[in-house]
């Protein structure tokens, strides 16, 4: 596992943004071969859609080319409410690049039948071969999509209730009322996530460092979804120096000293 340690959100959010345009330039997606990508919301990634969209409008980066998947979805919201992961999509990111609309996928919260919208979900991951990146987030939990601690570290994409420490969290989005915030979910299993060729965590900020420290220096455990990235063949995590907060100074000079002599 790589830890990629940037000063601070905005460097992170940079040097995702390039990783992604690397690897989809790399791969020279065409419509019969795309790119596929997986990717998640909330307020860490803001930063890396912003410079996505630049490099876009600047004709640096295409996304005709790319098939994306979302990881997760609230249960109960439709694509109009501010706050669903779909209108979040198409606000901070598909509305602003070429990404054609049948390229993306996006778990539906206002199904009447989760079990099968989950498997079509993973049907459709299928039907591509493999997601290629998929890019998270983090909660402060260590959640990952929205596995909560205690998920299967094999799940699937389904339904699942969310903790009162991620309601109390994502409150922040809904006027700092939990009562207003979904109680489930859909999300991505974590072995949805596993599957995919590559992966890259973002976190950011002293609110992750917990995470980040039992993501690298704990066991690998269910209790901390994060920590799974230990068993993939080809897992970053990407953090700010803030994030490394509770990580031992041997650690940091060690990851730092092997990214040193990367070129
Ligand atoms: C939610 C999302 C996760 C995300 C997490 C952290 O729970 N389901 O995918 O990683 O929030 O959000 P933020 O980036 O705002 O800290």
């Amino acid at each position: 596992m790589r830890l990629i340690i940037q000063n601070n959100y905005d460097d992170c959010s940079r040097w995702a943004a390039q990783y992604v345009a690397y690897k989809i330039k790399a791969f020279r997606p065409t419509a019969k071969k795309p790119f596929v990508l997986g990717l998640p919301t909330g307020s860490t990634p803001l930063g890396m859609y912003k410079l996505l969209i630049e490099m876009y409008q600047q004709k640096k980066l295409s996304f005709e080319n790319v098939v994306t998947f979302n990881m997760d979805e609230y249960i109960g919201l439709d694509g109009k409410h501010p706050q669903s992961y779909r209108h979040f999509m198409y606000e901070n990111f598909f509305n602003h690049v070429n990404i054609p609309a049948a390229n993306i996928h996006m778990l539906n919260g206002m199904t009447k039948d989760y079990a099968k919208e989950c498997q079509l979900y993973e049907n459709a991951i299928k039907s591509y071969g493999k997601i290629h990146l998929f890019i998270g987030g983090v909660g402060e939990d260590g959640h990952i999509a929205f596995n909560e601690p205690g998920s299967s570290l094999s799940s699937r994409t389904r339904v699942k209730t969310l903790t009162k420490e991620t309601i109390a969290a994502n409150s922040r989005f809904f006027d700092n009322d939990p009562t207003k915030v979904p109680q489930t979910v859909l999300t991505i299993g974590i072995g949805t996530f596993m599957d995919a060729e590559e992966v890259l965590l973002i976190a950011t900020g002293n609110k992750k460092a917990r995470a980040i420290h039992h993501a690298v220096e704990g066991s690998i455990n269910h209790m901390w979804p994060i920590s799974i990235t230990q068993m993939h063949q080809h897992g970053i995590i990407l953090c700010d120096e803030a994030a490394t907060s509770e990580l031992r100074a041997d650690t940091v000079r060690y990851f730092k000293d092997i990214e040193a002599q990367k070129f």
